[in-house]
């Protein structure tokens, strides 16, 4: 190839442009990264609300503040278009587009294979192509590879450079953010893995190159997986727990005084986001694909699907022993739905299920969450509604799900004649009208799950 060294002399200069395919929570994060970098990066999405918004300063997703899109822009190193065009003028595609899951639970590919079928497009000798996306092993060499030699007929490894460097963002995360993460980068040929690592050492710290797209590809999915079935692990315990009288917090924090080889998760209602219940489905699909059952996978999958029935159980027998009351047709308040604290978004969020089982039990079930005025659920919009004391007053019961920061607890604890509370079960809220369902004494043990 006789481009590569343009390509690397542009990267050392940090002059190369940077296209970012999909500038979503993962995707407009890292276009920050090399915007700050000096590069001059542009962001091309087929949504258009997002390339206005970033056309007008502003940011479309909450892991990005306004500000810094605002001062990226007048610097005039980020750029938003919906034109695919913009692409013939990159010297490095990155992509970041959505890889959710199918009806029947396997990888969903549509968004990878359309954005490499409109990078193929406008590919050209010496181009690099990044794979930012989460997706199963041989993704990169099977599926996108060959799109990409198939609709611009040129060779990757001679032609141009093909790499994948998986997404490891946590949004929220203000310790570990994109800059401190270390980068994993797995080339399709050696050249292509020394001038990834090149253009990610421009602006993240610690950059570690692996022998193939492979192995990237397995540990994006090992390391998802692995706080997966450890999750369902603990909520296995915290209904064993539940069972035999105990505190399953106490019985974590007893666990972690160990100082090896045991590393400290705790219950919850359940999984959410786009990673944590979704990625281990693509280990899932490899482990069948080449003959081995996977067991694992589907058991920690059933047991976490099952803690948001054991919160509505908590909410049923609450309302009858506190309250001498039925779920069905009691007004019932959610507080927080999104997936974590202090991020909107709902993809995947187990809170959504608590209000769909609740519903489904018959209750007047409505939600309160600043993040998320309006929800879509099963085709229905519904508001968020406001913690109004009189409001309050009148539910029945109020369930504490997603803890987020702002939120005035004390005064929905005031005001609501029964508190459910899902949060921590070492520093309960001590009030009469509250019940922590991590607390064995709080109520009687739940009865076996059918
Ligand atoms: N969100 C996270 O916390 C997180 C963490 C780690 C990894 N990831 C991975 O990062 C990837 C992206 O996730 P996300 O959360 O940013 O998704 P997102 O839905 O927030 O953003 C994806 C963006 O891609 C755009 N898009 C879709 N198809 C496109 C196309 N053909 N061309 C251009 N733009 C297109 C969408 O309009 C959207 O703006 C996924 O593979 C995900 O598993 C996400």
């Amino acid at each position: 190839m006789n481009d590569d060294t343009s390509l690397e002399r542009k990267l050392r200069m940090r002059s190369a442009r940077i296209a970012v395919v999909g500038l979503g929570y993962a995707g407009l994060p890292m276009a920050v990264e090399f915007a700050r970098a000096g590069f001059v990066c542009v962001g091309l999405d087929v949504d258009p609300y997002k390339v206005k918004a970033i056309s007008g300063g502003l940011s479309p997703v909450s892991n990005v503040g306004d500000d810094e899109i605002a001062s990226l822009r007048a610097d005039h190193v980020l750029e938003a278009s919906s034109d695919p065009r913009v692409l013939d003028a990159a010297d490095a595609a990155v992509i970041c587009v959505p890889t959710p899951l199918t009806p029947n639970n396997g990888p969903d590919l549509r968004f990878v294979e359309a954005a490499g079928a409109t990078i193929g497009e406008h590919l050209h000798a010496g181009m690099l192509v990044v794979l930012q996306s989460t997706c199963g092993p041989g993704t990169t060499a099977r599926v996108l590879r060959p799109l990409l030699e198939s609709v611009s007929g040129l060779r990757a490894g001679d032609d141009f450079f093909l790499v994948f460097a998986p997404e490891r963002i946590d949004p929220g995360n203000t310790r570990y953010t994109v800059k401190n993460t270390p980068k994993l980068v797995g080339g399709l040929t050696p050249e292509s893995t020394r001038l990834g690592c090149l253009l990610y050492e421009a602006c993240i710290e610690e950059v570690v190159p692996v022998g193939s797209p492979e192995v990237a590809e397995l540990a994006k999915l090992v390391e998802n997986t692995f706080r997966f079935i450890n999750i369902s692990f603990v909520n296995e315990m915290a209904l064993l727990c539940d069972r035999l009288g105990v505190n399953v917090w106490e019985v974590i924090e007893a666990a972690k005084t160990k100082p090896f080889a045991f590393m400290p998760h705790y219950p919850s209602p359940g999984v959410g986001g786009h990673c944590i219940p979704v990625v281990p489905q693509y280990l899932q699909a490899a482990a069948r694909e080449h003959g081995l059952l996977g067991e694992l996978i589907p058991a920690a999958n059933r047991i976490n699907e099952a803690m948001p029935k054991l919160v509505v159980d908590k909410l049923e027998r609450a309302l009858e022993e506190r309250a001498g009351k039925r779920l069905l047709n009691a007004n019932v308040l959610l507080v927080g739905i999104t997936y974590k604290p202090d991020i909107a978004d709902i993809r995947e969020s187990a809170a959504l299920r608590v209000f769909l089982e609740a519903f489904s039990r018959g209750a007047r079930v409505r939600y309160h969450d600043p993040l998320m005025p309006i929800v879509n659920l099963a085709g229905e919009l519904i508001a968020s509604v406001e913690l109004d004391p009189i409001d309050l007053g009148v539910m029945d019961a109020v369930v504490l799900l997603t803890p987020h920061t702002g939120i005035d607890y004390d005064r929905i604890i005031r005001a609501a004649p029964l508190v459910i509370d899902t949060h921590s079960g070492l520093t309960p809220r001590e009030a009469p009208n509250v019940v922590n369902i991590w607390v064995p004494e709080a109520l009687a043990a739940t009865p076996a799950l059918s």
